[in-house]
């Protein structure tokens, strides 16, 4: 039987009247690369917030390891690791101050903490960069940053939130290699992007959120080989056809 890391059950948010979070449900198994995919406004930042602890739910459970989790998340933070959609690093900090002091905040000190904050830098390319601060980067460099932050206290569960926006092809393929990476020692991955072909080099399995539901849960092989026999080529046609903006139904 292959282990689930996380199972979320029946999350829901609301802000006021809009329900942004519809009884979704889902589970990821250890070792997996999860795409979690939807248009604008679909809720998946504020489902990742919720798994985070950094939004309360309005109701619906999370369990991590078979174990129920409590609302604040405290006893999972250590497991997990946040890439935020809006790039959050301290402009006035250096970065190496930047990720010590993240890493630092999951209880590392010493040599320890120096070790891994120096990984980190140099799993990211910005070893050479350390003393420089993030105001002076380009946006792939803070975003380049913005992981090293979230990955020096080895999370068990990456999750990554449009970690590539607005970057360069060059960095954009520095950051897919280093995720692979991170898979392969053993990291189990949710990454949240509108980037079809970042999720066809990357995802094993395919979430797709819409309305704060959860419209499709398959691998992302069987995914293509079922749409294949109706004519969607691409992992985009797909979605669009899911989403309900379909433009192959505006042809017809
Ligand atoms: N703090 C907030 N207060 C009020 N409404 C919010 C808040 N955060 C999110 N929302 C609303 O919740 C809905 C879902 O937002 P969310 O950020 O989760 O979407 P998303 O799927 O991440 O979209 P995107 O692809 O644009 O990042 C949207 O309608 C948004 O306006
Ligand atoms: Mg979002």
């Amino acid at each position: 039987m292959i282990e689930k890391l996380v199972e979320i059950k029946e999350f829901e948010k609301s802000y006021g009247e809009r329900k942004v979070v519809d009884k979704l449900c889902f589970a990821i198994k250890a070792g997996e690369i999860i795409g979690l995919l939807g248009p604008n406004g679909a809720g998946k930042s504020t489902t990742i917030k919720m798994l985070t602890g950094i939004e309360a739910c309005d109701g619906g459970e999370l369990f991590f390891q078979g174990k129920k989790v409590e609302r604040s998340r405290d006893s999972i933070k250590r497991e997990l690791g946040l890439v935020p959609q809006d790039i959050a690093v301290y402009g006035d900090m250096s970065a190496y101050e930047n990720v010590k002091f993240f890493c630092s905040l999951y209880g590392f000190r010493g040599k320890e903490l120096e070790s891994r904050v120096q990984e980190a830098l140099e799993f990211v390319a910005l070893w050479d960069r350390r003393k420089d601060r993030p105001g002076k980067f380009s946006g792939g460099m803070k975003r380049r940053l913005n992981i090293a932050c979230s990955i020096a206290h080895s999370p068990k569960l990456l999750i990554m939130d449009e970690p590539t926006v607005g970057i360069d092809p060059q960095s954009r393929n520095y950051i897919l290699e280093a995720i692979r990476t991170l898979n392969k020692r053993g990291t189990t991955v949710i990454y949240v992007s509108h980037y079809m072909e970042e999720i066809e080099a990357l995802c094993d399995r395919i979430l797709i959120m819409d309305h704060g539901q959860l419209k499709v849960d398959e691998e992302k092989e069987e995914l293509k080989r079922q749409y294949r026999n109706e004519g969607y080529q691409s992992l985009e046609d797909i979605f669009l056809k899911l989403t309900g903006i379909s433009l192959r139904d505006e042809e017809e």
